[in-house]
């Protein structure tokens, strides 16, 4: 018995890392996605392969978690082991996410194998137990997330999320915009970013707090602008995030380099994206401009996407 799903990758609009202290932030589903199969095999233990990182191995359980691989075998653990249902299995993942990107890559591929691990095992799970089961797949990549990358990538479309709250969807028309996200070239980790942010809020109370409480308030601002499309006031309250992204020490040269780039290009607005310290910039576009823009982050950065918001979280395929 074998299944497919396929979940989409994220984009942060507005709120990351203050999001990990309870701050509202906002995140939209884009159309790349992650797919993978399940495949009851015949033998023992998982095997996991995975077609981008061209990597293939079979886990018992005493692996080190720091395969690459592992986190998906975790996911496929997880999931046998909160349906009931043990067997022996294949997980084969494609993905159109760049990894380490900022994009939710790895989310996108635990909330696509927990779906597709119990559909092939005779289980159907419900959206909020896909999530939930993601959610601890994410712990082994990231530490501690905020739950933002799984939650998205689950229902897709747009969400405002705080962590003791859960998620609110977004009622809101994103035919007039398109995202152009350029990749910095630099290697990043989220944990290590988030690390460095608490380390540094824990050293400067007083200081962090005002910002942390502005990101709050930017994000309701921002949720508002989208649902009622102004996308201009979206733009400008992401260039205000990056500032604040900056304040607490998650961007560098580059990062600004690609930020201003495509200010100047035309975008509405422009941040990094996701845990900073390197990954992907991006950049809000009026449809038509997009093109304008990308051009000129080609010619500093090496990877530019053109990607649009898309309603669709977590699918079966045939
Ligand atoms: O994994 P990324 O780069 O999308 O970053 C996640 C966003 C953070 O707020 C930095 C961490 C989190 O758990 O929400």
């Amino acid at each position: 018995m074998s299944a497919v799903a396929s979940a989409p990758g994220k984009v942060i609009l507005v709120g990351e890392h203050f999001v990990v202290e309870n701050e509202p932030a906002i995140a939209v589903a884009i159309n790349l996605r992650a797919r993978v199969r399940a495949t009851k095999v015949e033998g023992e233990g998982v095997e996991v392969r995975s077609r981008e990182l061209g990597l293939a191995q079979v886990f018992r359980g005493d692996e080190p978690r720091s395969s690459p691989l592992y986190p998906v075998y975790f996911a496929a653990k997880v999931t046998m082991e909160y349906i009931g249902v043990e067997s022996p299995l294949r997980v084969e993942v494609f993905s159109d996410i760049p990894p380490a990107s900022g994009m939710g890559s790895s989310a996108a591929v635990a909330v696509a194998t927990v779906a597709a691990v119990a559909k092939a095992l005779g289980v159907k799970l419900a959206e909020d137990e896909i999530s939930r089961l993601a959610y601890r797949a994410e712990e082994i990549v990231h530490g501690k997330p905020s739950g933002i990358d799984n939650t998205i990538s689950t229902y897709g479309g747009a969400i405002a999320y705080r962590k003791t709250e859960g998620f609110l969807r977004l009622e809101a028309d994103f035919s007039p915009i398109r995202l152009v996200l350029a990749d910095s070239g630099l290697p990043r980790s989220t944990g290590e970013m988030v690390a460095r942010v608490r380390r540094l809020k824990a050293k400067y109370p007083r200081v962090f707090e005002p910002l942390y409480h502005a990101a709050g308030r930017l994000a309701i601002e921002a949720g508002k602008a989208i649902e009622a499309g102004n996308f201009r006031a979206l733009g400008e309250l992401m260039n205000v995030n990056h500032g604040l992204l900056s304040a607490i020490g998650v961007s560098n040269e580059v990062l600004e380099r690609l930020v201003y780039r495509a200010r100047e290009a035309g975008a509405l607005g422009a941040k990094i994206t996701g845990a900073g310290g390197g990954g992907f910039i991006v950049a809000l576009c009026e449809k038509g401009s997009e093109e304008r823009v990308a051009k000129a982050l080609r010619e500093v950065s090496s990877r530019v996407f053109v990607v649009d918001v898309s309603g669709e979280g977590v699918r079966y395929e045939e």
